[in-house]
């Protein structure tokens, strides 16, 4: 029912006007890496966390990368997240961690997310499961976080990315079709558990046509499925990021997969038949050399600095960490407006490598996004141009100083 009209209009909290993303205000670390119980209230707008090598800065991010489903920015295994030291060893028994967060969304109340590992001897069945809770309700999967935030992060491990092998490139292009799908992992996962078996039955001689045709089937299914995801996501960020903002330069992003050609020729179920055929015709290679020939396991993203007119990665070291976060920034932009809206940003060590006017950029286009970036660098200075709109924390052994 709509309020009588000689009521003023709800006042909106300044805070949130103009934001595209949600954003964290809230955050309790208990037992995880080097804290051993941390809390830190902030305003809904970007944090910079300062402070010398050690202090617990990327812990700190990597604790807020466990707000979105997967296994976090340094992609640990459950065990070693929790707190190590004299007399508490994860072997002892404990290895229990969590990180509590309440999250402000774009519109409507605040949502409390938990998460991380009961206590308990590592070799319980299940110990390597993170358990998510949701307002306090225990969850059943991980998969109920992607509904509510979405979370990206740029590290220093990034910075070879346009360098270094495509496994790394799709894992980018997956958090980022993720980002926007939460049910594109559940794909990722199906595929690559129909994969391997099928690569197993091969090695070991012994699937019969029926069973090998119907994980090939899977594959197929799957694996078109996935690569329509990659494919909607590259061109809508295509467009987005096609166009340069202040010294990020535009970037051209292309997929180089056979499953995108067959769906740029036809429909997806002209797509499944082509690759259930040409997983059928390759089993005798592929249970000689291992693996599959076809299939978006084999996927690369393309990627090429714009004005450069070059593939991204002969640019420079700088250039390169440019493109990473024009990119990111696109992304932002394609998710605003969407049910999770923009991403909480995690960019670690972001200043290395990038120039003055570069950093102020950066700092004006997430301000003018709105989305809450999270940075951290080992000096305040790198940051001066930010100090109007961002607010600071300094952070030394593993707590919050300042
Ligand atoms: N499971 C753990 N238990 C306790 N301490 C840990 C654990 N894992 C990592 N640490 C410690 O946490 C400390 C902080 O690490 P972190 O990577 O957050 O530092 P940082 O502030 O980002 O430093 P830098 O500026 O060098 O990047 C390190 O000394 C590391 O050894
Ligand atoms: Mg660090």
């Amino acid at each position: 029912m709509p309020p009588p009209p000689w009521l003023p209009p709800p006042p909106v909290p300044p805070s949130t006007k103009g934001r595209l993303g949600a954003a964290v205000t809230r955050l309790i670390l208990t037992d995880f890496r080097c804290y051993a119980s941390l809390r830190v209230i902030v305003e809904p707008r970007s944090v910079v966390l300062t402070g010398p090598n050690g202090a617990g800065k990327t812990n700190l991010l990597e604790a807020l990368s466990f707000l979105a489903p997967g296994k976090g920015l340094r992609r640990a295994a459950i065990a070693e997240v929790a707190r190590r030291g004299p007399g508490l060893t994860a072997a002892a028994g404990d290895g229990g961690w969590a990180v509590a967060a309440r999250v402000s969304p774009v519109e409507g109340p605040p949502v409390d997310l938990g998460t991380g590992r009961e206590p308990g001897p590592l070799d319980r069945p299940g110990s390597d499961r993170r358990v998510v809770r949701v307002d306090g309700e225990a969850a059943s999967g991980q998969g109920v976080l992607g509904e509510r935030l979405s979370v990206l992060w740029l590290t220093p491990d990034m910075d070879g990315l346009f360098r270094g092998g495509a496994s790394d490139r799709r894992r980018f292009l997956d958090r980022l079709v993720t980002a926007l799908d939460p049910d594109h992992a559940s794909r990722a996962n199906a595929y690559a558990h129909a994969q391997r078996e099928r690569a197993r039955l091969l090695r070991e001689g012994r699937g019969t046509d029926a069973w090998l045709a119907g994980l090939e089937d899977a594959m197929a299914r799957h694996g078109v499925a996935l690569g329509a995801a990659r494919r909607e996501l590259v061109e809508r960020l295509s467009a987005s990021v096609s166009r340069a903002v202040g010294s990020f330069p535009r970037a051209g992003l292309a997929l180089e997969s056979e499953v995108d050609q067959w769906l740029a020729e036809g429909p997806a179920l002209a797509a499944e038949d082509r690759l259930r055929d040409a997983l059928a015709s390759s089993r005798r290679r592929d249970a000689q050399v291992g693996g599959a020939a076809h299939g978006p396991h084999r996927d690369d993203l393309l990627v090429r600095h714009g004005p450069k007119d070059l593939p991204a990665g002969q640019a420079s070291t700088g250039e390169q960490k440019a493109v990473l976060i024009a990119l990111l920034l696109a992304q932002a932009r394609v998710q605003a407006g969407t049910r999770t809206g923009a991403p909480l940003l995690l960019l670690d060590d972001v200043s290395a490598h990038l120039d003055e006017g570069r950093r102020s950029t950066l700092f004006e286009a997430l301000d003018g996004l709105g989305v809450q970036a999270w940075v951290t660098g080992t000096d305040r200075q790198s940051f001066e141009s930010w100090e109007k709109s961002a607010q600071f924390l300094r952070i030394e052994e593993a707590s919050v100083v300042e």
